[in-house]
């Protein structure tokens, strides 16, 4: 096909996916050059890339394999046949990719991609923890470094934590980083949580005089939030979950309307995958999950650089794998 016949193509393609969410013809037209060499580039590499559900939808509408939630995309990272994975996303999140692919080359565009949940904690904290709390079990949210990994005896994601923790014997545990979805397990389980002082800087602002206000001006309205929220807003909700828990919930609710309490990408792209729903009101963006670009995802195909590139140590990725093996494991089991 010529050059300006497939361009053409590409940018109508790209249009019709992103109208919804504010991009113009023009703007694609920009960027289908840009896509069209990415595509060329992950076949000339056998790449693919893994896109979070929270990265912006021209990114996730033009060259994503694969969009899912943190538990989603470590399945995917697991079972690709590719040699070279782009993970645009945050950095704990190719580095739980690399964890489970050492043999394959795992890249990060955004260097810069970081959590506030995996800076809280380190794997020094985590000795002193279990110090301090002999025998205890020790589950780390999978928003944490390697390191922290390998000190835990399982990982789990916003979608299986309940099952994880209920999952060890005994009535006391270790559940870090993250002292709000701590807080609001501790609802559901009887099990007594240990936790850690570390918060999601984009969930722990939503507030819940917001959403009392969003009621009232949209009867009806059904709200969502992250269990990474504080529990004031969880309680003010009418469902509490993961990022795709949300997204299954929106699909099986009839309501006049949605509000999507996390991070801007989601609702981004339920507005693309269910144009028939009206979304509402509150969302924030994550800094650290927008520095991922399309220019960046061509660049760091093309010519990687140190920092991009996702390195573990061995003895630490080892013992980190066994903690995502246990998680699979008890997700699996029914
Ligand atoms: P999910 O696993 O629910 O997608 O959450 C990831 C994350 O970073 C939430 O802020
Ligand atoms: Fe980390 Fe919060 Fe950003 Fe998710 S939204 S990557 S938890 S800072």
């Amino acid at each position: 096909m010529p050059l300006q016949q497939a361009l053409q193509q590409e940018a109508e393609r790209l249009h019709k996916k992103l109208v919804n969410v504010g991009y113009n013809e023009g703007y694609c037209k920009i960027i289908a050059p840009l896509t069209l060499k990415i595509e060329q580039l992950k076949k000339e590499k056998n790449a693919v890339v893994l896109a979070h559900s929270y990265q912006t939808p021209d990114i996730v509408y033009s060259v994503a394999d694969f969009i899912g939630d943190s538990y989603q995309l470590s399945i995917a990272a697991q079972k690709t046949d590719a040699e070279v994975i782009v993970f645009s996303g945050v950095r704990f999140m190719a580095e739980t990719a690399k964890i489970l692919n050492p043999s394959k080359t795992v890249l990060l565009p955004a260097p810069g991609a970081g959590c506030s949940l995996a800076d809280a904690i380190t794997g020094e904290d985590v000795r002193a923890l279990k110090k301090k709390y002999p025998g205890k079990p020790v589950v780390s949210y999978v928003n944490t470094t390697a390191e922290v990994k390998a000190e835990s005896d399982s990982c789990c994601t916003s979608s299986n934590a309940l099952k994880i923790v209920e999952s060890f014997p005994g009535d006391e545990l270790i559940f870090l980083p993250d002292k709000f979805m701590m807080q609001n397990l501790q609802e559901q389980t009887s099990k007594k949580l240990i936790g850690w002082d570390g918060t999601c800087i984009v969930h722990e602002d939503f507030s819940a005089d917001k959403i009392d206000w969003f009621r009232k001006q949209h009867k009806g309205v059904k709200v969502l939030s992250h269990s990474e929220c504080p529990p004031s807003v969880t309680h003010a909700s009418d469902y509490v979950g993961g990022t795709n828990g949300m997204i299954d919930y929106v699909e099986k609710t009839e309501a006049p309307s949605f509000m999507i309490v996390t991070e801007c990408g989601l609702a981004d792209r339920m507005r693309v995958e269910h144009p028939e729903k009206a979304f509402i009101g509150m969302c924030s963006l994550c800094p650290y999950m927008k520095m991922n670009t399309l220019p960046m995802i061509e660049q760091v195909l093309r010519d990687p650089k140190e920092g991009q590139i996702i390195l573990v140590d061995e003895d630490v990725r080892v013992k980190a794998e066994k903690a995502l093996m246990k998680m699979f494991e008890i997700s699996n089991a029914s």
